[in-house]
């Protein structure tokens, strides 16, 4: 049985003592053994959310970092330093990344190389566009954003790595995906990273669903065989990620 893990993804959200009062809204309330609960959130609240959750089963993530191990690349986060710092989780080759930022396949590769050499656990995402989706491409295309995300990496390795399922329409639209669309393409997922891995690995790894994730639809999305989890962007933000992380109740 693999055990669910929902993590919120805070994006640009939260300055550093916005973050500690969220953290202290909603630490009693998510903090529990059921799940893998983890607060992913923007680089300068690490060291405030860090503290905030001391105590807690609640583990912290990065939202990005650089594949170098250090050097002159001004304004970037190296593994090391999250790393030290405590943090366990990162999120790599968000779509808002790969949109926003230039972030290619090839990067999201050497990034999660590197996230693991470094003792993080990545969190890889991929999902299509809505153009994807309806030229009927969307499962070609997750397949190879997985296999070039997870190029080069051992199968031992990759039994550290989460997937996120993030179809980009569904992303912040309040649009979610049926329960069958997720499944379907997380289902595919599995289907690759057995292709890759083996069953056996594949059927450890996690593949979690994001877009537009919520405290009413979360049962029904994490009720599907292939999904093991939510990453939660809007929702995370509030005192409902209690009722996602709860779902089951
Ligand atoms: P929303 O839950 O706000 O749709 O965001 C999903 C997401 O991008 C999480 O990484």
């Amino acid at each position: 049985m693999r055990k669910k893990i929902i993590a919120g993804n805070w994006k640009m959200n939260q300055t550093p003592k916005q973050a500690k009062e969220l953290c202290t809204l909603l630490k009693d309330k998510v903090n529990t053994k059921e799940a893998d609960v983890v607060f992913c959130v923007p680089f300068v609240d690490l060291y405030p959310v860090l503290e905030a959750l001391q105590g807690t089963d609640i583990a912290v993530g990065a939202e990005n970092m650089y594949f170098a191990e250090s050097g002159a690349y001004t304004g970037e986060i190296s593994a090391a330093m999250l790393k030290e710092m405590g943090v366990k989780y990162v999120i790599i080759g968000h779509s808002e990344r790969r949109e926003y930022f230039g972030e290619t396949d090839e990067t999201v590769n050497q990034k999660v190389k590197k996230a693991l050499e470094s003792g993080l656990l990545p969190i890889l995402c991929c999902g299509e566009t809505l153009a994807q989706r309806e030229t009927g491409i969307t499962i070609e295309w997750v397949r190879i954003q997985i296999k070039c995300g997870l190029f080069g990496i051992s199968a031992e390795d990759a039994k550290k790595v989460t997937i996120a399922y993030e179809p980009i329409w569904a992303i912040g639209t309040g649009k979610t995906a049926t329960s069958a669309q997720a499944q379907e393409v997380c289902a595919a997922i599995r289907q690759v990273l057995t292709e890759l891995y083996g069953k056996d690995v594949a059927e450890e790894m996690r593949i979690q669903y994001g877009g537009s994730v919520n405290g009413k639809n979360a049962a029904e999305l994490f009720a599907m065989p292939d999904i093991d989890g939510g990453l939660v962007g809007g929702a995370s933000l509030k005192e409902e990620f209690a009722d996602i992380v709860h779902y089951n109740k």
